[in-house]
Formats: C-alpha cells, sequence, structure tokens
C-alpha cells in the first residue's frame, strides 16, 4: 500500500504556493490528499464545491493527488484515511511558530500520524490567500500568485461581491 500525506488548508483560494508544497510533497509521498476546510471564521470567498473544483482542475495531470471536503478535526481524517503523516508547508519563521503547537497537539491526539513540513519556493515566501485577494480587491496584478485556472473566477468573484 502506498504512503498517504494530507494537506489542509481553507485554500480560499488555491495560490502557487500551495501548488509548490503539493507537487514537492508528491516526492516524498505516493498520495497527497488535499483536505479543504469550510473554515466560516474566514468568510471565504468560494464555496468548498469550488475550491475542490479548482484543486481538481489545476492537478489534473498529477498522479496521486486529490480533494476532499473535511470538516472537524484532521487527525480524524488522517486515521479514516489511513494516511502515514499531515504535509505542512513552512514559508518561514512564523509559520513554524504558528503549527509547532499543533504538530504536539495532533501528536497527542494520533501519536501515529508525523507531520511533515516542506519548504516552498523561495520568491513565494510572502503570498498568501487574504494578500491575493486584497491585491486582487484594489485591482493590482496577482497573475503570478495564483494558478491559470484561478486567476479569472476569482476576479470575477471579488467583482461581483465589490
Ligand atoms: N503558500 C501559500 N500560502 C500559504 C502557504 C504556502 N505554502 N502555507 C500557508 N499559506 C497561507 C494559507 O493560504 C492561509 O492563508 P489565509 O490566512 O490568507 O487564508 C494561511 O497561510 C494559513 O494557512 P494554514 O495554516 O494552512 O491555515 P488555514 O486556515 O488555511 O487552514 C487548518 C487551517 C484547516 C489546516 C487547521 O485549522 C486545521 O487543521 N483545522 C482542523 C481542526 C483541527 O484538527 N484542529 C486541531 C489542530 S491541532
Amino acid at each position: 500500500m502506498g504512503r498517504t500525506a494530507i494537506y489542509a488548508g481553507t485554500f480560499d483560494p488555491l495560490t502557487v504556493g500551495h501548488v509548490s508544497i503539493v507537487r514537492r510533497g508528491l516526492r516524498i509521498f505516493d498520495e497527497v490528499v488535499i483536505a479543504v476546510a469550510q473554515n466560516i471564521r474566514k468568510s471565504p470567498l468560494f464555496s468548498v464545491a469550488e475550491r475542490i473544483a479548482f484543486i481538481e482542475d489545476v492537478f489534473a495531470q498529477d498522479l496521486g493527488v486529490r480533494a476532499v471536503a473535511f470538516d472537524g478535526l484532521l487527525v480524524d481524517l488522517a486515521t479514516d484515511l489511513g494516511a502515514a503523516a499531515l504535509l505542512r508547508g513552512l514559508r518561514n519563521g512564523a509559520d513554524f511558530e504558528y503549527e509547532a503547537p499543533m504538530v504536539h497537539m495532533n501528536r497527542h491526539l494520533a501519536p501515529d500520524v508525523e507531520t511533515v513540513f516542506v519548504c516552498g519556493e523561495q520568491n513565494e515566501v510572502f503570498v498568501s490567500s487574504s494578500l491575493v485577494k486584497e491585491v486582487a480587491r484594489f485591482g493590482g496584478d496577482i497573475s503570478p500568485f495564483v494558478p491559470p485556472q484561478v486567476l479569472q473566477p476569482l476576479l470575477d468573484r471579488i467583482a461581483e461581491r465589490s
């Protein structure tokens, strides 16, 4: 049986930074399951189904990537899917500070599930979904920061909401 990792997040929307983490994860794991959290706290611009559709489109040619919706504890999803690891991306030290408590809490909850960090590309360390949305709202060029499949739908959604 192959090794599965789960890469969880809100992905509102998927950015090039997320894509890098998934592709690097695929060098280590046979399968990367992208777990899309509803995350009402963040008032997402796209529904979970829309976010999953972007992911399926962007990774259509990447064997071993699939997306699922999830709500609840991440380690429960990991156990349900028989995943060996939680895949996380590190952009900088602040990410590590934010991630460290989650590593230990998740380890407490599911000792057999490892958290594995990979670093994305150097030129993507400042990319986040919120920043991309904010720049787009004010008419800035976000084309380098989101996959081409995401760009126009994102601009359209922002225009609808403003
Ligand atoms: N490239 C680009 N952006 C990145 C990135 C990367 N490599 N890594 C992180 N980011 C961005 C994300 O897009 C997100 O941006 P946003 O705040 O603008 O939306 C931000 O950095 C934080 O990312 P992340 O830590 O992945 O948070 P998230 O809010 O997208 O997802 C969950 C958080 C869902 C993974 C987490 O809350 C969770 O596991 N919840 C399940 C409940 C649970 O098990 N809780 C106990 C945990 S111990």
